[in-house]
């Protein structure tokens, strides 16, 4: 096969950073970039020695010069462009979340069923080494029975809300657990074969005001917790307004066999404990267990830690990639991009209801 001709929409953002590991693969070969913002997408593309430009993606979509999109753009874009392109039979690798609405959410898992092309949400976080490793681990049986997962994503993003305003309308702009794939993501791989059947939503209250002095539509901390296919429970926290230095990920996970906590923080370590190993509840660090990794992440290429979101940000181009070569079916494709989304904006019919339990969807039911 010749190399997979890709466009980055939302070039100039989020899309750049996709150019190391789609400059890298073998495979690909960047033939366009669009962006709104014109001037810079043009310079962009001289930098990197690409010849097509366009600030309409339509235009980039019908002008014959990509197989493959990479959706960088700001949120509501996300189902509407992935439409676009999958009616074509372009494939997609489209940032978090999947899409705004329940409704957008159906026309997108629609357009994926009826096209020739794969459809790949890019949750980065799930392919972060330590998320992987316990993956892994689950996997082998380790945890046993899994049966109660915690994500948060703890993110204060005021001045980012102003520099895009997008996130001040469709992140903090809306009470609920509006960008809850990175905390949910990896704990659903977790509980693997398992979705989320019904979710609630509490929130803090509002203790901040925009520049403008405007309160967030978005309580300052929202806690969502999902009831599993398996009768477990996973606990969501999303809080992108709390005045606090930034600490990226929180994950647990409890099974009838071990446990695991993630590292506070960036520095701290995470901790695991396996009966299988220790008969003692005595923590270990996982990084003890880094046997257990899958091949891939044993000997990770310069390029990957570099890319981005430790790593995150290249493994999820390569699987993408294998999909469209059908090498195996896209990890993270339209269904897991539903089960990842789904959740977050059923809650937000439950937090403005005070809480109660919504009942989310199952996409496999959608044709
Ligand atoms: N997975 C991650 O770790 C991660 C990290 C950052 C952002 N994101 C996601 O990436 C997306 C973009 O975030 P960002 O921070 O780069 O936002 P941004 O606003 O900085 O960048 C978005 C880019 O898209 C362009 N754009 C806007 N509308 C467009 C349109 N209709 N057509 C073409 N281009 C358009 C903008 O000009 C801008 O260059 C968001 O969905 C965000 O949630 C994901």
């Amino acid at each position: 096969m010749d190399q997979i001709r890709f466009g980055i929409v939302g070039a100039v953002g989020r899309g750049n950073s996709y150019v190391r590991a789609l400059s890298a693969h073998p495979a690909t070969a960047i033939t366009a970039l669009c962006d709104i913002r014109l001037e810079a997408a043009q310079q962009s593309a001289g930098e990197i020695g690409v010849d097509h430009v366009f600030a309409d993606v339509e235009e980039m979509l019908v002008a014959g010069v990509v197989d493959a999109v990479v959706i960088g753009t700001p949120m509501q874009f996300h189902a509407p462009q992935a439409i676009a392109a999958l009616e074509r039979d372009i494939h997609v690798l489209c940032e978090v979340t999947a899409g705004i609405s329940v409704e957008e959410c159906r026309d997108l898992v629609r357009a994926a069923r009826r096209s020739a092309a794969q459809y790949m949400m890019a949750e980065n976080y799930a392919y972060m080494k330590n998320n992987v490793l316990v993956r892994a681990l689950v996997e082998r049986g380790l945890f046993g029975e899994v049966y109660y997962g915690e994500g948060a994503y703890i993110h204060e993003l005021k001045a980012l809300n102003e520099q895009t305003p997008w996130r001040r309308r469709w992140q903090t702009g809306v009470n609920g657990p509006t960008y809850p794939t990175h905390s949910l993501g990896p704990v659903l791989q977790w509980f693997a074969g398992q979705r989320v059947t019904a979710a609630c939503a509490v929130g803090t209250g509002h203790h901040y005001r925009d520049p403008r002095g405007d309160a967030y539509e978005m309580e300052d901390s929202v806690t969502m917790m999902c009831r599993m296919s398996g009768g477990g429970l996973v606990q969501i926290r999303v809080d992108m307004l709390s005045e606090r230095p930034h600490h990226m990920t929180h994950y647990a996970l409890q099974g009838t066999e071990g446990c695991y906590e993630s590292g506070d923080g960036f520095r701290g370590e995470a901790r695991i404990w396996l009966r299988e190993r220790s008969d003692q509840h005595v923590w270990e660090p996982l990084s003890n267990l880094e046997e257990f990794l899958p091949d891939y992440w044993k000997n990770p290429p310069d390029e990957a830690l570099k890319a981005g979101h430790g790593g995150g940000d290249w493994w999820e181009v390569q699987d993408f990639v294998d999909a469209i070569r059908q090498e195996h079916p896209a990890p993270i494709g339209i269904d897991a991009a539903m089960d990842m989304t789904l959740p977050g904006l059923v809650s937000q019919a439950s937090i403005a209801q005070g809480g109660t339990w919504v009942a989310v969807p199952d996409p496999r039911n959608w044709t």
